[in-house]
């Protein structure tokens, strides 16, 4: 009797040792549960909704190969998007995800994404997630927090202390995963609302470098917003350092879409423009490596390398494993459509012109 049951013990222990150690990783480590949320490099998908892939026909205004699911899964844990105002067929105002124009990539509804992310987040309850919405037709924090309240993440949501003053500790990531407050959300920007508190002006948190890079020299640690910010007080102000770092290709009529040619040498861990030397470069200037860093194509590099790195992760668990390389396109039309979305803004631009809109 005894034995029988030390021998039913002995075979579950194992078990038991894989539950404990797997509830204990905090966003794939248990190294980072007692770290306060601002004293983690996170890696952040720019423009996560923005795909190029079979979905948008591989549209040059994709940013990343994999959708936010799939980023999620491989340890993304910053996701950006832009929202835009937009009528719907119905003839509604309706808050989409779009880049820079609705007419040249048009990623759905904010709220369709935030049930993704949502949906996601339920049955990943050991991470602590952050969004970055960049507020490009000035939404009102009634406008957006709408969609937060209606996809059911606000019941995730982190709200501060303060809309406005930094707080002087940021709660650890295991005790924003103890009180399920594991959505950090940050607008770009936004007039605090008491109704919506836990929609956090991006500027009153954090600061960033410049985002407009076009060559792998053009990469810079200097604060560039907010504004009037030195690498001194940036640093002083308690604010958080979300580093850019991706390349910008200029086409035709000046449309600017991300530099996908050049990706395995922007994301990679070492060489001029890498994002390993760039991290080491800002760890050099604040005596920190930056809270967030930015990139297009996150799967190429990988970049998730680099973070690992300024973490001093090396072990990390349960995450989904990504292809290191691009996504290319099937040679069945792809190229006709994708001449075809930037022909559409041409005549959209040429039509506004002509008509003085
Ligand atoms: C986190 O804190 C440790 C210990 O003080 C420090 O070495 C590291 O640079 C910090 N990382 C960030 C991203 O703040
Ligand atoms: C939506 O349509 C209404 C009515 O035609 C118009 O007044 C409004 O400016 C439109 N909004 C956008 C964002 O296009
Ligand atoms: C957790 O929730 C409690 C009760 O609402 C609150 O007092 C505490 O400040 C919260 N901790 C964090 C880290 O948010
Ligand atoms: C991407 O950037 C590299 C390095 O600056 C440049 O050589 C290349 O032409 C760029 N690719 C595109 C498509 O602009
Ligand atoms: C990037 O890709 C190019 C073309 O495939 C290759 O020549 C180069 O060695 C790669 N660089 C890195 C850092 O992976």
């Amino acid at each position: 009797m005894f034995l029988r049951n030390l021998i039913q013990a002995s075979a579950i222990l194992p078990f038991l040792y894989n539950t404990a150690s797997a509830q204990i990783a905090c966003n794939n480590s248990p190294s980072l549960c007692n770290k306060p949320y601002n004293n983690v490099t996170y890696l952040g998908a720019h423009d996560s909704p923005f795909l190029r892939d079979e979905s948008t026909g591989f549209s040059t205004s994709g940013n990343q190969y994999y959708d936010t699911t799939t980023q999620l899964d491989a340890g993304v844990r910053l996701l950006s998007a832009q929202v835009h105002k937009l009528n719907n067929t119905e003839g509604n105002e309706a808050w989409h995800l779009c880049h820079s124009s609705c007419n040249l990539l048009d990623a759905g509804t904010l709220g369709d994404w935030l049930s993704e992310i949502k949906t996601w987040m339920d049955t990943n309850q050991n991470d602590v997630v952050t969004i970055l919405l960049v507020n490009g037709d000035d939404a009102m924090p009634a406008e957006l927090g709408q969609h937060f309240q209606q996809s059911g993440i606000a019941e995730y949501a982190y709200t501060p202390p303060s809309t406005d003053i930094l707080p002087q500790q940021w709660p650890t990531l295991q005790s924003l995963i103890s009180n399920g407050t594991r959505l950090m959300t940050f607008v770009a920007s936004l007039q605090p609302s008491p109704d919506f508190p836990y929609l956090m002006d991006e500027f009153s948190f954090m600061f960033e470098n410049d985002f407009e890079n076009d060559a792998p020299t053009d990469y810079s640690c200097t604060p560039d917003r907010p504004g009037d910010l030195t690498s001194e007080t940036a640093a002083s102000s308690g604010r958080m350092f979300l580093m850019n770092h991706f390349l910008y290709s200029t086409q035709l009529f000046g449309i600017q879409s991300p530099n996908d040619t050049y990706v395995n040498v922007t994301n990679a861990q070492t060489g001029l423009g890498a994002l390993g030397t760039q991290i080491q470069e800002c760890t050099g200037v604040y005596s920190k490596p930056p809270n967030f860093v930015l990139v297009d194509f996150f799967n190429v590099g990988p970049a998730m390398s680099s973070v690992d790195a300024a973490n001093g992760v090396d072990t990390p668990s349960g995450r989904r494993s990504i292809p290191n390389a691009a996504k290319l396109e099937e040679f069945t039309g792809g190229v006709v459509k994708r001449q075809g979305s930037i022909l559409a803004v041409v005549i959209a631009v040429v039509v506004s012109v002509c008509f003085g809109l």
